[in-house]
């Protein structure tokens, strides 16, 4: 197992070091991972890439986003898994499928079937041996038009500038500047009502992880800590509007397609690591 985070006890001292100097803010001890912590989070990462895996083998034209349901619990289960979304808040559904003008937690169902030049967005989140995880995908279904192409596209490549900025000692800060600044070059707008997050003990940890920022502000990114990065593109206007039929379905609100792509990262001595591929 990769030891990354042996350093623990002397990133806490480190710490409280450097809260007591005052220049910025300085994450809680509990949010650095113990190697046990990491290791749990690792494997709770798997299964969630297996789950992810799996959809993408099957997914295509004709099947129901209730069929996606059924494989996501299916597959967690069968590997010792609990899907993380069902009932949190009153979710009803084991995973998220949101497509096309759904900006994120779509809600599966058996109306909703998938067709030629859909996108759709399938996050999923894995809870193995109490840790957590949590990683969406853009999947296009057949042939789509170049417009919903780029938007993917781009969205991919806002993550990954994003993930390109987890570094020790970096700032949060950087993370949103880079993400926002690509969307913005090429034409998109980021969705500001939702975050990326801290994740691994818990679903949804501090911090709390813009998608737009300043650079070198917020909060000190320090080894051992895991969080989401998981951009929203629009492709005009950033505004998203929750349906007040089901109280979840994020809608934009000019109609247009949306995507998302998301990773969960641990910072590590020396850079990042994904722990959802
Ligand atoms: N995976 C989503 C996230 O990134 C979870 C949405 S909450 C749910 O936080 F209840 F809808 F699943
Ligand atoms: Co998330």
């Amino acid at each position: 197992m990769n030891q990354i985070n042996f350093n623990r006890d002397k990133t806490i001292e480190k710490l409280a070091k450097l809260r007591e100097m005052q220049v910025c803010d300085v994450p809680k001890d509990s949010l650095i991972k113990t190697q046990q912590q990491i290791d749990g989070i690792i494997e709770s990462g798997k299964i969630n890439t297996g789950v992810l895996d799996y959809v993408a083998s099957k997914i295509k034209a004709g099947i129901t986003t209730a069929d996606i349901d059924d494989w996501v619990k299916d597959y967690t289960e069968s590997h010792g898994a609990i899907c993380a979304p069902y009932q949190y808040g009153g979710f009803p559904k084991h995973v998220c499928t949101s497509i096309d003008d759904v900006v994120c937690h779509g809600i599966p169902s058996k109306k909703a079937v998938l067709t030629e030049g859909m996108i759709i967005n399938v996050d999923v989140s894995t809870i193995y041996k109490g840790y957590y995880s949590d990683a969406s995908r853009m999947f296009i279904i057949g042939n789509t038009t170049d417009e919903k192409k780029r938007l993917v596209d781009v969205c991919k490549q806002c993550l990954n500038v994003g993930l390109s900025q987890v570094k020790p000692y970096g700032r949060l800060g950087d993370i949103g500047y880079a993400i926002e600044s690509l969307a913005i070059s090429k034409g998109y707008k980021v969705v500001r009502d939702y975050c990326g997050h801290g994740v691994g003990n818990a679903f949804h940890e501090d911090p709390m992880v813009m998608h737009y920022g300043k650079k070198n502000t917020g909060c000190l990114l320090v080894p051992g800590m895991v969080f989401t990065i998981e951009p929203m593109l629009n492709m005009k206007k950033s505004g998203v509007k929750v349906s007040a039929v089901d109280g979840w379905t994020a809608y934009t609100k000019d109609k247009l397609p949306s995507a998302q792509w998301e990773h969960t990262v641990l910072v590590t001595e020396d850079g990042y690591e994904i722990l959802t591929y």
